[in-house]
């Protein structure tokens, strides 16, 4: 993608991006809990856009669906036709059902990386530094580092060692400010983990 300074990032509530730079026809999710250098290409739909999370420096791919509404299966009928009081058929001897606009948040860590197409379910949670392949369908909470796809998801391979995995969760180096980000050599890994562990025990 393209770097440069266009003006059609739309930055939400307290998430000014920092780096004085913006990707084109990139936006910040306009969720009540996003973090910082979080972006979307177009199209993103979050159901629950008030209590779902997305953590820091997390790439979100075209027409992400994150969460979804849903119908009930053991009623008459699955329409909210039926079931929402709002549209209409409620009488007082009938019964409300309008929990089902309630849709449990999401929770997707730092450092994510979504691909286009992606559906996550209502109530997952992502760890933080996982990927999830281009069309896939995240039906089960996705692992730290772990590289998932398909429908339904599951785990392709981990990006990093386990024993890289630990200290990556433990040094969380999104967390730090943006001028000693700037310093950590990132392609490489062992060198990466060595400067930041440097930062920590300053
Ligand atoms: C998941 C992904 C990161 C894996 O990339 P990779 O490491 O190069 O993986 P490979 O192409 O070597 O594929 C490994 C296996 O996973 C399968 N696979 C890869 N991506 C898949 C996907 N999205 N859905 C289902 N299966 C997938 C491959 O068919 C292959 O299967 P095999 O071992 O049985 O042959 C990549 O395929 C992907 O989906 N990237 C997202 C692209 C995208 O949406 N970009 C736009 C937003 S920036």
């Amino acid at each position: 993608m393209p770097l440069n300074n266009s003006s059609n990032i739309i930055v939400s509530a307290g998430n000014v991006p920092e780096s004085g730079e913006s990707m084109d026809s990139l936006f910040v999710p306009k969720i009540d809990h996003v973090g910082k250098q979080t972006y979307s290409a177009p199209d993103l739909l979050v159901s629950n856009p008030k209590q779902t999370v997305i953590g820091s420096f997390t790439s979100i791919g075209r027409r992400v669906r994150i969460g979804h509404g849903t119908h009930p299966q053991h009623y008459l009928s699955t329409s909210p036709y039926l079931y929402l009081d709002r549209l209409g058929y409620k009488t007082a001897k009938t019964p409300s059902h309008n929990e089902w606009e309630v849709l449990a948040p999401v929770y997707i860590g730092s450092d994510v990386w979504i691909g286009d197409d992606v559906l996550i379910k209502n109530g997952v949670t992502v760890g933080h530094g996982a990927i999830i392949g281009a069309k896939s369908v995240v039906t089960k909470d996705v692992p730290p580092y772990a590289i998932v796809c398909g429908i339904p998801a599951k785990v392709l391979r981990y990006r990093f060692s386990p024993d890289i995995i630990k200290k990556l969760l433990k040094l969380k180096w999104w967390t730090l400010p943006h001028a000693k980000i700037k310093q950590i050599p990132y392609d490489d890994i062992a060198k990466a983990i060595r400067v930041i562990e440097r930062f920590r025990v300053k």
